[in-house]
């Protein structure tokens, strides 16, 4: 039988509303399903501790003074571990103590096994570690390995004429005159010392790249050692034995400096070179240091500067620092003023103008999150010594947004000193002191204790502070915030609580996003483990702002545990809820 062209029209038409309609309850399906709170979650390995624990970033030369020479020490550290312990964290994270001329703050190593005399001896180390262990605390070392400084004596060895031991444990090429491949062409100094060759810089020029070997070496070029060339291997077993020493004397783990970029690859060139090649060999050798800490130390814990969790906790770290990536800025520094590199154009999410886009976050971390969250943990930083301060331009109610969310996502939170008070970003005019260009510079400065001279953090002269205190007359500081009870430093303190206190704010406990759009506020999610359930909902716009969400579980009150008081107006399962401009709400159901 002919069809007429009115009855295949027809049947196109019934054809197209039966497809259309299966594709619509797939989306549904898809929808509420990625919407389900399940309160189910797995527990990634690391140690009992890790679990809902917070983090405390310590910068050592801004911190606290405790001989009046203008820069902070160890002992300074001691001398406000009750005070740290007072914020209610679990455990503190110490930039590098270590030896070093100081091209890079510290980065730049040049003996590892020495604490460097300006910050103390090697006794303060391990009078730290175990003060903070009578307190309850944890201390992690900065394990800084993928270069050292120049003035290593390995590194000065190595850029001697004469052949010796040293000589293949950096990245030499083999004439000076000579091009360098395209992909490695920022990378290569020349004309240090006597050797004929470039060295490979993973940093600054002061910052010569150790050499964990090539992931295939280039057969033109001879100097690309393969990852297992004994020179490489001896390397690496001298750096483990550095690790062991640190650990015996009573460290609890370390954060890993540019960990993703060990092993040298042609296939990402640039930045890329320096934080993530992808590359096996270099997970391979964090393999083998988390099975010496599964041996020798399952309590401590290993961290990586990597931004990338896909490769990071491939059984290689607990947890991953996920913030050089857009999506980090997506939140917090989006535009150029407040990145300070000249990089940046758009809107943060957290900002009161409420210009941002939670998506552009979300879709980056995800991706991240969802083939990782049975690994180990994703790191947000609440600010840290690389990136301008969150208190850049910014006011006390709008960081109190930004620690809620920070202290309610999934895994394992860090704050930078300093950020619980409110410390603001100082001018890019601050003196650009080892390395500290903008925005570093304004984001390192001493903490700030009282009113008194140098806001406490000092009894030195003004001039010889490692970087000037911040000179505005309302310059936050510790003691004024810990007589006020809804200051700060006090509502910090409440929200760090939290972690403890609330079961579905486990590290590792289920992460659901229930209303996430674009260039939309609020910005909402639930956390959940098995029948405990926490929802925040977050408004950092200055604008008042109507959410509407599906919510697959029951429940008969709602209990506030931070923020301000919402209703949640409940039909069927559907949720809507009305937020005033600046505000959030952490709520537990019952
Ligand atoms: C990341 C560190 O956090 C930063 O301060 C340093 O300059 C670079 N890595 C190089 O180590
Ligand atoms: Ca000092």
């Amino acid at each position: 039988m002919k069809h007429s062209y009115y009855s295949k029209m027809k049947l196109f038409a019934v054809l197209s509303v039966f497809f259309l309609s299966i594709l619509r309850s797939n989306c549904q399906v898809i929808t509420t399903a990625s919407n389900q709170i399940t309160g189910k979650y797995t527990i990634p390995e690391s140690p009992e501790w890790v679990k809902k624990a917070v983090f405390y970033q310590i910068y050592p030369q801004t911190y606290y003074d405790s001989n009046g020479d203008g820069i902070g020490d160890l002992q300074g550290i001691i001398m406000k571990l009750d005070y740290i312990k007072s914020l209610g964290v679990d455990a503190i994270w110490l930039n590098p103590f270590f030896e070093s001329p100081f091209c890079d703050a510290g980065y730049d190593v040049s003996d590892y096994y020495k604490v460097a005399p300006r910050y103390g001896s090697n006794d303060d180390a391990k009078r730290l570690f175990d003060e903070a262990h009578k307190r309850g605390m944890k201390v992690i070392f900065d394990y800084v390995i993928s270069y050292s400084s120049i003035e290593h004596p390995w590194f000065q060895a190595s850029a001697k004429q004469e052949t010796n031991k040293y000589t293949n444990w950096y990245i030499w090429n083999d004439n000076t005159w000579l091009n360098v491949p395209k992909e490695y062409q920022d990378a290569f100094i020349k004309g240090y010392g006597r050797r004929n060759g470039q060295y490979m810089r993973n940093f600054y020029y002061c910052q010569p790249a150790l050499n964990f070997g090539f992931a295939l070496p280039d057969t033109n070029y001879k100097w690309q050692l393969p990852t297992n060339h004994p020179d490489i291997i001896a390397m690496r077993e001298e750096l483990k034995k550095m690790l062991r020493f640190w650990m015996d004397m009573g460290a609890d783990g370390f954060r890993a400096d540019m960990a993703g970029a060990l092993v040298k690859t042609a296939n990402v060139q640039g930045n890329e070179q320096f934080f993530n090649t992808h590359e096996d060999a270099t997970k391979k050798f964090w393999q083998e240091i988390r099975e010496i800490f599964r041996k020798d130390y399952p309590q401590a814990f290993m961290v990586s500067e990597w931004s990338y969790p896909k490769d990071a906790l491939q059984n290689c770290f607990h947890a991953d620092f996920f913030h050089w990536f857009d999506g980090y800025n997506d939140l917090f520094q989006k535009e150029s003023w407040r990145i300070l590199n000249g990089y940046s154009e758009g809107h943060s999410f957290f900002d009161v103008e409420g210009k941002g886009n939670i998506k552009n976050f979300l879709d980056k971390y995800m991706e991240q999150y969802t083939p990782t969250k049975d690994k180990g943990y994703i790191c947000l930083p609440l600010g840290n010594h690389d990136n301008a301060r969150l208190g850049n331009k910014r006011s006390d109610v709008d960081l109190e947004i930004i620690y809620a969310f920070g202290l309610t996502m999934p895994g394992t939170p860090f704050l930078y000193y300093g950020n619980e008070i409110g410390m603001r970003q100082l001018p890019t005019s601050w003196p650009q002191v080892e390395g500290a260009y903008r925005p570093r510079n304004g984001a390192r400065t001493p903490m700030q204790w009282s009113t008194a001279a140098n806001l406490g953090f000092s009894t030195a002269n003004a001039e010889k502070l490692y970087l000037p205190v911040d000179t505005a007359k309302d310059a936050p500081n510790v003691a004024s915030e810990e007589k006020n009870p809804n200051s700060l430093l006090n509502k910090t303190r409440r929200l760090i609580a939290l972690k403890h206190t609330e079961p579905a704010l486990a590290n590792y406990a289920e992460f659901i996003p229930l209303f996430a759009k674009e260039n939309t506020y609020p910005f909402i999610y639930a956390r959940a483990k098995d029948k405990n359930v926490v929802l925040v909902l977050l408004n950092p716009s200055g604008k008042n702002t109507t959410a509407e969400f599906e919510l697959n579980i029951p429940y008969s009150k709602t209990v506030l545990l931070a923020g301000k008081d919402l209703k949640l107006v409940k039909k069927g399962n559907k949720i809507t809820v009305n937020m005033i401009g600046q505000s959030y709400s952490i709520i537990r159901l019952e």
